[in-house]
């Protein structure tokens, strides 16, 4: 079952923003949108760029994050890739945000 561990809060994040965090043993990058989180893994499928070190790209979206490796961009509230060379998509995981505390779900 899946265990919320708390990541960062609210106030390390500011809008339009994304930063690596670690839960437990996995690494994530958690980007606010507009004031509601979203967490993805931190590697990115194509060659492992840390997208926590990415930036929203508003050509496509707000909530459009780019890999800085090879400029990949993927929808962060579902992990879907938006522009390649990625192929896969990103693991997403369930965020919950509480009294400024943000905490992801792990298994
Ligand atoms: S490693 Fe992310 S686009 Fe290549």
């Amino acid at each position: 079952m899946a265990e919320f561990v708390e990541v960062a809060r609210v106030d390390d994040v500011p809008p339009s923003t994304v930063t690596v965090v670690h839960a437990g043993a996995v690494e994530l990058a958690l980007v606010n949108v507009d004031g509601t989180f979203y967490a993805v893994g931190n590697e990115c499928p194509h060659r492992g760029g840390f997208l926590g070190e990415g930036e929203i790209n508003f050509d496509w979206h707000q909530w459009a994050l780019e890999c800085p490796l090879h400029a990949s961009v993927f929808d962060v509230r579902t992990g879907e890739v938006l522009n390649p060379p990625a192929r896969e998509v990103v693991r997403t995981y369930e965020v919950s945000v509480d009294q400024g505390i943000v905490r992801v779900a792990i298994d």
